[in-house]
């Protein structure tokens, strides 16, 4: 981890002059550029290949410019107090005079906003007087990143800077919570939804797909390896990995455990990485053991459903 000024000014110049660079954060790392710029959002967009009405998430380091950019109502600036900086991204009402550019949120009037917990992100955005927009820095429906080198093999030379932070905490995208209406859950993610039904009181729902508009992760492929994924397999198939919770004695080299004992943030932080790797090794296809639809596994689940369809 390269954590020194002169990095951080270097990220904060190509930013200025509207260029995008991937930035570490707990979670996975953003492909970022300045939310207010048109010339610099639609550079997002076009990297990635992603569908313009997929909705970016913009990043703050505290209320100061957001105050002006979105209404803020009591449940945010309860569960802001309480989970952010984290893994919690909110959806909110935007203000008339959002300087927000319109491409961020395909000109909706909801934006997605979250606060980051990376030191490295922390300091640079405390250099700059706009926020950040970043989408997971990946191509559109593939393997999000959880490394400075993950990045560099999705863009390669294409964007000019990676901040390197280290590999990602969290590893798992934050959890969406919209707050526009009713508290309604819109994508699983990093923080544990149960912590934020404690917080609010009540048992949240949870609307991960929507006909009307695009959700999180809502395209059909998504977090995907580019390889066939095959869930809740018992047997192996030739040129096939294998992906474990827990570690097992005494088996073969296709095994890939997540974790050494079954410990959900272990899990969490390793699940992209084993893909991706399993990927770079050259394996032909994927398989998983069954994982139970609870706590991590409802966020596993759901993740490689959407890997697994064709
Ligand atoms: O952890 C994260 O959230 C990471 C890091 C980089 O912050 N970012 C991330 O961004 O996962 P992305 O673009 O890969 O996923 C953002 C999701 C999209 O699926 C999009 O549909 C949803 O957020 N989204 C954005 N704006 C929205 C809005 N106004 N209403 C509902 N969903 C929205
Ligand atoms: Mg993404």
């Amino acid at each position: 981890m390269k954590m020194n000024q002169s990095n951080i000014k270097k990220a904060r110049k190509f930013l200025d002059k509207n260029m995008c660079v991937a930035i570490p954060t707990e979670t996975v790392y953003g492909l970022a550029g300045n939310a207010y710029s048109d010339i610099a959002v639609k550079k997002i967009f076009k990297l990635k290949k992603r569908p313009a009405t997929n909705s970016l998430i913009v990043h703050y380091n505290n209320l100061n410019l957001l105050k002006n950019d979105c209404i803020l109502n009591d449940t945010f600036h309860l569960l802001y107090k309480k989970f952010s900086p984290g893994p919690i991204t909110f959806v909110l009402k935007t203000k008339k005079n959002s300087k927000i550019s319109k491409y961020v949120n395909n000109k909706s009037k909801t934006l997605a906003v979250r606060f980051p917990k990376h030191i490295i992100t922390q300091k640079l955005m405390n250099t700059l007087n706009y926020p950040i927009a970043a989408p997971s820095a990946n191509i559109f429906s593939s393997l999000s990143p959880v490394s400075a080198k993950d990045v560099r093999e999705e863009f390669g030379k294409k964007i000019p800077m990676i901040l390197d932070g280290g590999t990602c905490k969290v590893g798992l995208e934050s959890t969406i919570i919209s707050l526009v209406n009713k508290p309604v859950i819109l994508r699983l993610g990093g923080l544990d939804k149960n912590k934020i039904s404690k917080i609010l009181k009540k048992n949240l729902k949870t609307k991960l797909t929507s006909k009307k508009n695009i959700l999180p992760g809502q395209s059909k492929i998504h977090y995907s390896p580019g390889i066939p994924v095959r869930m809740n397999a018992k047997k192996i198939k030739k040129n096939e990995a294998f992906i474990t919770l827990k570690k097992y004695k005494n088996v073969s080299k296709n095994y890939f455990n997540l974790s050494k004992n079954g410990g959900a943030n272990e899990i969490a932080k390793n699940f992209y990485s084993t893909l991706r790797k399993i990927k770079n090794k050259g394996y032909k296809s994927i398989a998983i053991e069954n994982i139970n639809n609870i706590g991590i596994g409802l966020i596993l689940n759901d993740r490689l459903k959407r890997a697994s369809k064709k």
